[in-house]
C-alpha cells in the first residue's frame, strides 16, 4: 500500500533504492543537515537495509516519490518515524530530499503535513517531535510551515565544521494539528 498526498507519495524502500540513498548521501549539501560525517559506502547501505527489516514496520522509513508532469513518479529521497513510545504516544521523525533540484518546490512541507496525518490519522500518536540544526534555515522553515513549534535548544549539541553548533528541538501536538485543520484540508 502506497501514502498518498498531493503530488507526493510513500512506498517502502527496496533494494534496488540503495543505489540512489548512496549518491544522495554522500553529496556534502544533503548531509550537511543530516547527523551522518563519514562516506557511505554500498555494504553501509546493504547492512542498513537488512537491519531495516528488523524494525518494527512503523519505525521503517519511506521512500518519498513525486509526480512529475507526465504522471510517473520519481524517488527524490526518504522520511519517517523512529523512537515511537507508544505508552507516551509520542514519536520522532526525520527527513531528507536527496534530489536537490526538487528542493525550494514545497515539496517538504508536503511531506511533512502528509507525515504528521500519518503519525496522528493512522498512528494515533499525540506528538511528534524533530531536531534540526541552527545552521539549516531551510529545514527550520519547511517544519515551520508544516506546523511544528519551537520548543528547545540543545546548546552547541552538534560538532560539524569545526565549530559546534545548536540543535534545536520542535513538536507538534495533536490538538494543534486538530485546530490547525479544523475546516481545512489535512493535505
Ligand atoms: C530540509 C528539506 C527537507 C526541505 O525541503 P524543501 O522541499 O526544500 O522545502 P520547501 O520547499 O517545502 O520549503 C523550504 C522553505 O525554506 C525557505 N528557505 C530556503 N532557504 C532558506 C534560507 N537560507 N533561509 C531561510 N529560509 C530558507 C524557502 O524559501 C521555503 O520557505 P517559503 O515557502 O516560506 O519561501 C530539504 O531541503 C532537504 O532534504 N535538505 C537536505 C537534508 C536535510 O537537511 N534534512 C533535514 C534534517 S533536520
Amino acid at each position: 500500500m502506497m501514502i498518498y498526498g498531493e503530488g507526493i507519495r510513500f512506498r517502502g524502500i527496496e533494494q534496488s533504492d540503495l543505489v540512489s540513498f548512496v549518491t544522495w548521501l554522500n553529496d556534502p549539501e544533503v548531509r550537511e543537515g543530516l547527523a551522518m560525517y563519514l562516506p557511505l559506502s554500498m555494504a553501509d547501505e546493504q547492512d542498513w537495509f537488512e537491519d531495516l527489516q528488523k524494525r518494527p514496520p512503523e519505525e521503517r522509513p519511506y521512500l518519498i516519490e513525486v509526480q512529475q508532469d507526465d504522471n510517473t513518479w520519481v524517488g527524490v529521497g526518504n522520511c519517517g518515524f523512529f523512537n515511537i513510545n507508544w505508552r507516551i504516544r509520542s514519536a520522532e521523525v526525520g527527513i531528507f530530499i536527496g534530489e536537490k533540484r526538487f528542493w525550494g518546490r514545497g515539496i517538504g512541507t508536503k511531506v511533512m503535513r502528509l507525515l504528521i496525518q500519518v503519525g496522528f490519522d493512522t498512528l494515533n500518536l499525540n506528538r511528534i517531535r524533530l531536531d534540526v540544526y541552527d545552521t539549516n534555515p531551510r529545514a527550520i522553515r519547511t517544519y515551520e510551515k508544516a506546523g511544528f513549534v519551537y520548543e528547545g535548544r540543545q546548546r552547541q549539541g552538534m560538532y560539524q565544521n569545526g565549530r559546534y553548533v545548536d540543535v534545536l528541538q520542535m513538536s507538534v501536538l495533536r490538538s494543534e494539528w486538530e485546530e490547525g485543520n479544523a475546516g481545512a484540508s489535512r493535505s
